[in-house]
């Protein structure tokens, strides 16, 4: 299958690094806006057609799919050119910048009549995905809590995108939307109940804190934590009525524990090789050759939804003002 890349950045390098684990992929073109940048990628991984201009890419007529790895203020931009191409996409986290724009790309597929996902690439790991069985089969009955973290100290400069509120900056979106995705994996359904809080600095987000109720007799909930300081253990805790899962790692586990409520505790193994993103790669490519226009894993209606929650904790945070540093 011909893949294309949009974007030669940190993530676009993990994906080529991920491709010696999926069988039948050629990636034949990339754009980037910097020509050496381009070049100097292309030529470490043999990829032939380069483009500075991605609607040229787009008339490649052999691309079948395109990966989208540019940051995210400009993922609507670049997928719905694809889409209206006839292109596959997948495209990388968050999909968009609001919940009404990831709608409207989830609308151009289905017009265009091509697949596309979110690259949510942690929930294709073998580790979580057992975890979505072992949900699902109900054998320690039904999930009550989730608590997930993901922080990572990053040095404040106001120029990079992280910290830029033009460029789409903001930890709650570049991070925090893996224990969200985590949290809306396990209770399948939309909160009805928000509350956030955080530290707000350039107009962006750098820590956030967010509290989600989800519908229920017994009010599930979720406790998720992100930011760009400090480092955290990377942690998701799952409490079900008959036990509790640990995760260690959530976003690319390689190791589950499991403890029942006599506190009988078991330590299963899910190793794997690599960066890890062959396995969305390679369930991507499942589902064009299947004919599927969205993943089952990574529906878009659950990409719209998660994008919608993140929408409402900015509000909250919004109208939490008033911390701001500078
Ligand atoms: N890094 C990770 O570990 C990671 C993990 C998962 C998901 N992601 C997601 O992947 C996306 C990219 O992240 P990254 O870390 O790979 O970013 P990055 O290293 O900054 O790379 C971004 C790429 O997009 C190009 N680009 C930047 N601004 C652009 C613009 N306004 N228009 C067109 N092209 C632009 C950059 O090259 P030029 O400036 O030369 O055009 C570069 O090729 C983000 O949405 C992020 O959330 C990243």
């Amino acid at each position: 299958m011909n893949w294309a890349l949009i974007g030669v950045g940190n993530i676009a390098e993990l994906f080529m690094q991920s491709l010696i684990w999926v069988e039948e992929v050629n990636v034949v073109a990339a754009y980037g806006r910097n020509k050496e940048r381009l070049h100097r990628f292309c030529d470490r991984w043999g990829i032939q057609n380069r483009y500075t201009d991605y609607t040229a890419l787009y008339e490649q007529n052999d691309i079948e799919v395109v990966y989208l790895a540019t940051p995210h203020i400009v993922h609507y931009r670049h997928a719905v050119s694809a889409l209206e191409h006839g292109k596959h996409v997948l495209c990388e986290k968050p999909m968009a910048m609001s919940r009404e724009e990831t709608r409207m790309l989830s609308e151009a597929a289905r017009q265009n009549d091509v697949f596309l996902m979110e690259a949510m690439w942690t929930r294709f790991f073998p580790a979580n995905i057992w975890l979505q069985k072992f949900t699902e089969s109900g054998r320690f009955g039904r999930p009550l809590n989730v608590n997930a973290e993901f922080s990572f100290a990053y040095p404040y400069d106001p120029d990079y995108r992280f910290f830029r509120k033009d460029l789409g900056g903001g930890c709650m979106r570049s991070a925090g939307i893996y224990p969200l995705a985590y949290a809306s994996m396990i209770f399948g359904c939309v909160p009805c109940r928000i509350s956030a809080f955080g530290e707000m600095r350039n107009g962006v987000d750098v820590r956030t804190t967010a509290i989600l109720q989800f519908p229920g007799e017994h009010g599930r909930t979720a406790q998720l934590y992100t930011g760009f300081q400090g480092q955290s253990q990377c942690m998701a805790n799952i409490a079900f009525e008959k036990g509790n899962v640990l995760i260690p790692d959530f976003i690319h586990p390689s190791r589950v524990i499991v403890t029942d409520l006599d506190g009988h505790r078991e330590e299963m193994l899910f190793p794997y090789e690599g960066p890890g993103l062959h396995y969305e790669i390679r369930h991507a490519m499942e589902c064009i050759r299947a004919g599927h226009k969205e993943s089952e894993i990574m529906p878009l209606e659950e990409s719209i939804e998660i994008a919608g929650i993140t929408d409402l904790i900015y509000q909250e945070l919004e109208k939490a003002k008033g911390n701001e540093v500078n």
